[in-house]
Order: C-alpha cells, then structure tokens, then sequence
C-alpha cells in the first residue's frame, strides 16, 4: 500500500504529516494513504503559485499550450493506470473510467488551443483624440476544489483552462478519491511545469477551505460540489469579493412524449441514468412519460435495465459498481423505500446487496411515482429511476421546472417544432434532445438557478479564468 504526498512549489511533501485513508468502495480495502494537511500547507501552496504566477502569465499562450499538449499527451500515454487508480479509489467501472481519462484530456487539448484565442477588444471612439481598448488578463491565483464522482475530469476542466489562460493553480481533491488527481499531478512534472505552476493538497476539507478563503492571493475559487457546500463558499468568498465558479447539486428531469421513438428514449435513459452507478449531477433524476407510450417506454426500459451488471467496478463486464459510501447507499435505499411506501412499484432492481465490505444497490426501475415522493424532489446520486405518467408537455414541463435546481434536462421528441417549444419553457443550463449524453470539452456546462453560478468548458470555460481591463489611450 503506498503513502502518497502533496506537491507544492515543484516538490513532492508531506510525509511527516498525518495521514487519510483511502478505501476502495467495492470491498472496503485500503488502496493509498494520503496526507492530512492543513492551514500551513495550503498556504505554501498558495505562496508558490502565486511567486509562480508572475512568470507563467507572461509566457505567451503558445508557449503554455506546449506544456498543456505534452500533459495531454502523456494522459493518453497512461490511460490504463490512471484508469486502474480512478476504479480502486471510487468504485466507477472500468470501462468507464478509461473514457473518463479520455474525456479529462479531451479539456486539456481543447483548452491548450483556446488559449490562443483570448482577444481583446478595440472599441471605435467617441473623440478623436482617444484609443479605446479592452486587453485580457488572467484572473491570479486559482483554488480548484474538486468532487469524488469525476476524479479527472473534473479536475481537467478547472485546470486546462485556468493554466491555459495563464493562471496558477492549488487544487483540493476530494478526500474519497485525491489519488486520480495526484497521479495527474505526476503528470504534469513530467510534462516540465515550472515549480509552483500546479500545486496539490490533501486533508482537511474545512481547514484547506478556511486557508484558500482567508488568503488574499487567491482571486478565484472553482468548485464542483453540493449545492449546500456552494452556498456555504459564496457566504465565506463576499470578504474579499473571490471570484466564484459553482457546478453544483442536479435533479434533471426527462421527458418522454408521445412521438418519441421510443428505442432511442430507452437508449438515452439508460445512458444518462446509468452512467457512474447513477453518481452524476447531469443523471436523469426524474422521468416523465407521456401517457400514450407510458406502458411501451417501462416495458422497453425495465428490460435494458435488467442487462446491467452489478460488481466490483475493476472487472470489465460491470456495468453498475458500488454507491461511494455508507451515507450515499442509505440515501438510495431511503428514496426507494419511501416511493413504495407511498404506492409506487418497482419494476426491476430494488434491492439492496450490502455486505461488510461495500454497498451496491441493484439497478432499478420504479412506475406510478409522483411529486409527493422524495426521490421526485431530491437528487438520488444513485441507480434509480423513477418514472411517473403525465397526460401533455405542458404538465411536463411544470414539474420538470418544480425544483430549485437547473443544471441538465433531457426531452424526447421527433417533432422538431414541439421539441423546441418545450426546451425554451425549460428552465436549465444543459439540455439533451434525443440525446442522453451532452457532456464535451468546446461545450458550456453549467447550471440555473440553485446549480451554480458561470460556465465551465467551451469559450465561456476560460473567460472564467480572465479579466476585461478596459484602457483609455488619451492621443493629445
Ligand atoms: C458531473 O456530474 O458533475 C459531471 C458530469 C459530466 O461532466 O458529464
């Protein structure tokens, strides 16, 4: 079992620290530890990235997308192992994680390239004698403050952009699953950052927090995380007016009407629901089908559903791996319980398979649900779908939109006008038209309402990371 450390200013650290233990849950076994830190640390950290900002900004954005392109590189080169890592530490079956390696580069590349697109601004005067111009500049220091469910990409998104635009960066894993992240961050020196460029702690979630909030070299903080932990840094960011971004909670409703087809509502559903045990923020959350093909859509969905294999995420035929922790088994197990107890049915799955050494719950398919439910009204982070029958669009559309949160929608039609009549009633930052995966790199992702604040990928991914300056050139 190995003992992992921090990397601060260019230097591997932290073994006289306490340290974290790392289970893999799938059977409960240690898989790494890793160091406790706290205030100290990530105040080094802050130090050396911020020492190591004055040169990185300056260096052009060809010179920055090199260092990008050879750790892009070299996060294909080791697919498998960074693959291996995500497994053990967060349950995510194998065949997922490879494509999440490849989906964590993917940003990297795509940012590398962006940053040679920041333009500035020449803005036609209002007198003769003056220049108006808008130049870009990044942002500062950086704390990205990452979550368990994409321990690469996730991280990948943050980082490709804010270095690409010629920020630094301290990054706080999460504490379920910091060895994907470290061993990207062994990545990145082989790929030659300059000392301080990149810089990771470990440890205390709260004392780590309470360091990158009180220190006025970080500009920027960008989280992924719970809606309740987003509202808590925007509370503790008003001090010193950090700049924000938040991907935070989910509860995306589909909907399914009566001129779908129904196969490729099926297919959707699966892949959008399924995906990581059902451990996204973008998961289909809540299904709602139209009573025409309400019978159809369950019989089909409920039979693709039973397919899924259920184990240990590091054998390739799993399809459905362990739910993250004790915490996020009973929150599925409650969600389901509560829907019978109050007259849904299950129509396959249903069953919890807990032993001593990890949680798994079978993947399940619940009819007859309705709003009263709280699997309708809160997020499930887990293998359940529940489906409940609604008689038009309209009625859809309501309780697609009865939710605080706004991150992802799906809708499936093949009646382009209605398609489009319903997607601009909806209420959320990412929607998916007979399509049950619209995550990619040139894309924004980001949420409405209570699901955060800004966007991550595509152009307005790096604006995150850059600030307008506004400069008036007086001729006279
Ligand atoms: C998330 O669950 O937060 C990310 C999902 C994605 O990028 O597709």
């Amino acid at each position: 079992m190995r003992k992992y450390q921090i990397y601060i200013n260019g230097e591997w650290t932290g073994e006289e620290l306490q340290t974290l233990a790392v289970t893999n849950p799938a059977n409960g076994q240690l898989v790494g530890e890793v160091p406790y830190a706290g205030e100290v640390e990530t105040n080094d950290a802050i130090d050396a990235a911020h020492t190591a900002f004055q040169s990185w900004s300056q260096l052009t954005a060809f010179e920055r997308a090199g260092y990008l392109k050879k750790f892009y590189q070299l996060m294909l080169d080791n697919q498998e192992e960074l693959a291996e890592i995500m497994t053990l530490e967060m349950g995510k079956p194998i065949k997922e994680s490879r494509g999440e390696v490849q989906y964590a580069a993917s940003f990297i590349e795509w940012f590398a390239e962006e940053g040679k697109r920041v333009y500035g601004e020449t803005i036609p005067s209002h007198v003769h004698a003056k220049r108006l111009q808008v130049w870009k500049k990044p942002v500062g220091v950086v704390a990205a403050i990452t979550p368990w469910n994409f321990p690469a990409a996730m991280l990948t998104r943050k980082m490709g952009p804010a270095l690409a635009a010629g920020c630094t960066v301290v990054i706080k894993p999460s504490s379920e699953s910091p060895l994907t992240a470290i061993k990207l961050l062994e990545l990145c020196e082989k790929a030659g950052f300059p000392r301080g460029v990149v810089n990771l702690v470990t440890g205390s979630s709260s004392k780590i927090a309470k360091a990158i909030m009180d220190n006025e070299k970080v500009r920027k903080i960008t989280f992924t995380g719970s809606t309740e932990v987003g509202k808590i840094l925007i509370r503790q960011s008003a001090d010193q007016v950090k700049k924000l971004s938040l991907e935070l909670g989910g509860h995306a409703p589909m909907i399914v009407l009566n001129d779908a087809n129904v196969d490729v509502a099926v297919k959707g559903a699966v892949a959008s629901k399924f995906r990581n045990t059902g451990q996204t923020c973008i998961c289909a959350n809540r299904i709602y089908v139209q009573s025409g093909i309400y019978d159809e859509f369950i019989e089909k969905f409920a039979t693709a559903v039973k397919e899924l294999k259920v184990g240990d995420g590091i054998d390739e035929t799993v399809d459905i791996g362990p739910l993250i922790n004790q915490e996020g088994f009973e929150k599925v197990t409650s969600h389901v319980e509560d829907a019978v107890s109050k007259g849904a049915s299950v129509v396959t799955g249903g069953k919890a398979i807990r032993d001593e050494s990890g949680a798994f719950y079978s993947p399940t398919v619940i009819k007859d649900v309705n709003e009263s439910m709280v699997v309708m009204q809160e997020e499930t982070f887990g293998p359940v779908a529940p489906v409940q029958k609604v008689e038009s669009a309209q009625e859809a559309i309501k309780f697609a939109n009865s939710t605080p949160y706004g991150l992802a929608a799906y809708v499936f039609t093949e009646n382009v006008a209605k398609g489009m009549q319903v997607i601009e009633q909806l209420d959320f930052g990412i929607v998916g038209w007979n399509e049950g995966a619209p995550s990619a790199a040139q894309v924004p992702f980001g949420g409405m309402k209570e699901s955060g604040v800004g966007r991550e990928g595509g152009h307005e991914g790096i604006e995150a990371f850059i600030e307008s300056q506004y400069v008036a050139i007086g001729m006279e």
